[in-house]
């Protein structure tokens, strides 16, 4: 499937989807995406991506909205912070945000589809 709106731009190569295109989420930034039902945010640390699941643990807010210093996000609503290469939330290790694994192929970020829940 591959919509041509500019917001969702979606074709699947064997179990990964096209999520984003590269020029979506400079580094430094972050990004939003509903995909198959899932939040995901999406981050570009110095053209490395990493995805989390975007729906913060604490109360729901929209880690793919927070702000982004190196490695580490804030949430918007409260400031909790993950480390997005691992998940982990940097005042409690006993919490760890999910990880989706995502590649970046052509100049497009693909989401691997086979994982029913992120790892
Ligand atoms: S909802 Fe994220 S810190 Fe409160």
């Amino acid at each position: 499937m591959c919509e041509s709106n500019g917001l969702i731009r979606e074709f699947t190569v064997s179990n990964w989807t096209q999520i984003a295109l590269i020029g979506d989420c400079p580094p430094g930034t972050s990004l939003e995406i509903i995909h198959a039902g899932r939040v995901v945010a999406l981050y570009n640390v110095d053209g490395q991506f990493y995805a989390l699941d975007g729906i913060c643990p604490h109360q729901g807010g929209p880690l793919g909205k927070g702000s982004l210093s190196g490695c580490i996000v804030s949430c918007p609503w409260h400031g909790w912070q993950f480390d997005i290469t691992t998940g982990l939330n940097q005042i409690n290790a006993h919490i760890r945000q999910p990880l989706f694994d995502v590649r970046v192929e052509q100049g497009a970020v693909f989401l691997r589809e086979d994982q029913d829940t992120p790892t």
